[in-house]
């Protein structure tokens, strides 16, 4: 029997952040992910601690989710949901209390890092996050360029016990950090791929799409994993580990093997 597609990480709620600005977007964003088979959705707008306290958000998330979830048109198209967050990096992550954060009924946290500059501290405020009792996951590790470089960089984290996730959009978009993707997919070092998905011109819904890359890439026994951990952690159930094989990242004469 087919995997049920999650999506646990996009930007659907509306009026919230960068994503869908109203509920007509998040509708039509709604209705392209069930069309592509997605049956469950975790909402994860951006939070930073820096501009915005967990209280505040929390409370403009329910607002908007009520708003959403509460029409007729939302209950026709028949997506389960859960509520979460994208919570960008900050040294702090290991002293805040993050529960109001965590996707909801479980211990997993979304983290988004800086692109370009590797952040001070990771090991440190992950390794606290992670002693605190949540499970990171590290949102589209294809976008750091620190990560692609040197992929021991996210061997380290993965190694702590955190997750991580490439976007559908890093399969589909053929570009030079494709072979370095299929590299982090093969060590075992990502477990999920999102659509975080915006509106239908800016990264839009592409799961069925990223899947079929995926399966095409890097085999059936991936995609399929990949799509059973996205379903497990929506569950709010534990990711085994050892199903994932970490392989630590070795470099011979310029060469990731
Ligand atoms: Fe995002």
């Amino acid at each position: 029997m087919a995997i049920k597609k999650a999506d646990i990480h996009c930007h659907i709620l509306p009026g919230i952040d960068d994503g869908a600005k109203n509920t007509e977007v998040s509708l039509e964003l709604l209705r392209e992910h069930r069309n592509q088979g997605v049956e469950k959705v975790i909402f994860t707008p951006h939070f930073n601690s820096d501009k915005i306290s967990v209280e505040e958000f929390s409370a403009k998330r329910a607002q908007s989710a009520e708003l959403l979830t509460s029409m007729k048109e939302f209950k026709d198209i028949g997506i389960e949901y859960k509520l979460g967050a994208e919570i960008y990096y900050t040294i702090n992550l290991g002293e805040l209390d993050l529960s109001n954060l965590c996707f909801s009924g479980s211990d997993y946290v979304l983290v988004e890092l800086p692109t370009q500059a590797r952040p001070h501290g990771m090991k440190r405020t992950f390794g606290n996050m992670i002693r605190n009792g949540y499970i990171p996951i590290i949102a589209h590790v294809e976008r750091y360029s620190y990560m692609l470089k040197n992929p021991n960089e996210l061997y380290d984290l993965i190694d702590l016990g955190c997750l991580a996730h490439i976007n559908a959009e890093a399969l589909i978009q053929k570009t030079k950090a494709t072979s370095m993707i299929c590299y982090f997919v093969r060590h075992g070092l990502v477990h999920f791929m999102c659509s975080d998905c915006h509106s239908r011109h800016r990264r839009p819904p592409n799961l069925k799409q990223g899947f079929e890359e995926m399966r095409s890439l890097l085999g059936d026994k991936y995609a399929d994993r990949f799509l059973s951990n996205a379903n497990d952690v929506f569950n709010a159930q534990t990711i085994n580990p050892e199903i994932n094989n970490l392989k630590k990242p070795k470099n011979m004469f310029g060469v990731w093997i």
